[in-house]
């Protein structure tokens, strides 16, 4: 089968004949349609990501066809029985275990999914690592409800766009931070009430005058901008933080945090049973991740280019067959 190898760090992907590693009668072989990337798949070509092994195919994200039937991959490998956090043995596809950047990939049978019908292959292939996560940091951890006020922070990420997708869906009151005024715009015509932009000083100082305060904040950039977002919650606001791409908190103001009596809420990835949620959950709100740009499969390195740069509003996608 063709596949994009990884080869080392900081090397470009080889498209390439690659042979699927051994595997046993509790995985099946999925033939992919699409593959999606994330900003992890990223982070291993710098060499910022523990374990990695070389040569490997990378990639969390696929939709394919398993056994005549249209299909999803769980990207969650090993979770494990306990809801509250995953167990020793944890991994996501697409480094221990060769990924989706290929034509086929076999995966434990248990991790495959009916495709949601209302999805395209393309739209469905973004939806696994991105929606999991989503999903678990709204819901589970931060227990966002109908008419609460949540902010969804830098929502041009893939992770993001869908926790906004989702808020919304529930009838949330949504708000958005972007760098990108544009990006703010597509967010409110998904149905987000505003933003603002959060390279702007103002910006976080508007909010809070037309707003008041947020129930639920929803943030992967951490970094010196984590403590304006702690300042904006309401009394007893759920903080959900799923990354810190602006590296460590600076600054915290601890008062705000125990006067308030906030919560902040780490968040990893999803169990089993969270997937199959987050897959009904989507199918019957009808929802369709948002696909920014579609590539083939041989031109995976001007995808990972794209993904270095962040112009996305969505998810970045891999044609693999049609
Ligand atoms: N814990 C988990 O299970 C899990 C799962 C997936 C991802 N992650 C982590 O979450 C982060 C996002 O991942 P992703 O795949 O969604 O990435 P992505 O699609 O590449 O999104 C990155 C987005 O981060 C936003 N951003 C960058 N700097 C920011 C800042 N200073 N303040 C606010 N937003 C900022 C930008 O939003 P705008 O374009 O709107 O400016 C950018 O588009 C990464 O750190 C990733 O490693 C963790």
């Amino acid at each position: 089968m063709k596949a994009l190898l990884f080869t080392g760090v900081k090397e470009p992907l080889v498209y390439t004949d690659v042979n699927l590693p051994e595997y046993d009668d509790t995985f099946g072989v999925v033939q992919l349609n699409a593959a999606a990337l994330n900003r992890r798949d990223y982070w291993i070509t710098l060499g910022l990501y523990p374990n990695l092994r070389f040569p490997s195919v990378l990639g969390s994200d696929g939709c394919g066809v398993y056994e005549g039937e249209e299909v999803v991959i769980n990207p969650s490998i090993h979770w494990g029985n306990d809801p509250r956090f995953y167990s020793d043995d944890y991994y996501i596809l697409g480094m221990e275990e060769y990924g989706t950047f290929a034509e086929q990939v076999a995966v434990r049978k248990k991790n495959i999914y009916p495709k949601p019908a209302h999805l395209t292959a393309e739209q469905a292939a973004a939806l696994p690592l991105a929606g999991l996560t989503a999903y678990r940091v709204l819901f589970s951890r931060c227990q966002a409800k109908a008419g609460e006020k949540v902010l969804i922070s830098g929502v041009g990420g893939g992770v993001a766009l869908l926790a906004c997708q989702f808020a919304i869906a529930i009838g949330a009151d949504v708000y958005v931070t972007s760098g990108s005024e544009e990006k703010i715009e597509k967010a409110i015509a998904l149905g987000a009430t505003g933003g603002v932009n959060y390279k702007d000083p103002e910006g976080m100082k508007i909010l809070q005058k037309a707003i008041g305060g947020f129930d639920v904040i929803i943030d992967s950039a951490g970094g010196d901008g984590f403590n304006q977002l702690l300042k904006l919650c309401n009394k007893g606001a759920r903080v959900g933080v799923y990354g810190g791409t602006a590296g460590s908190w600076n600054n915290i103001n601890v008062p705000n945090v125990f006067f308030r009596q906030l919560s902040i809420l780490g968040s990893t990835m999803g169990s089993d049973a969270e997937f199959g949620q987050m897959l009904d959950f989507v199918s019957t709100h009808k929802i369709v991740p948002v696909v920014d740009s579609v590539f083939g499969l041989k031109d995976g390195n001007e995808a990972m280019q794209m993904m270095k740069e962040s112009p996305q509003f969505g998810k970045i996608v891999l044609r693999i067959n049609s």
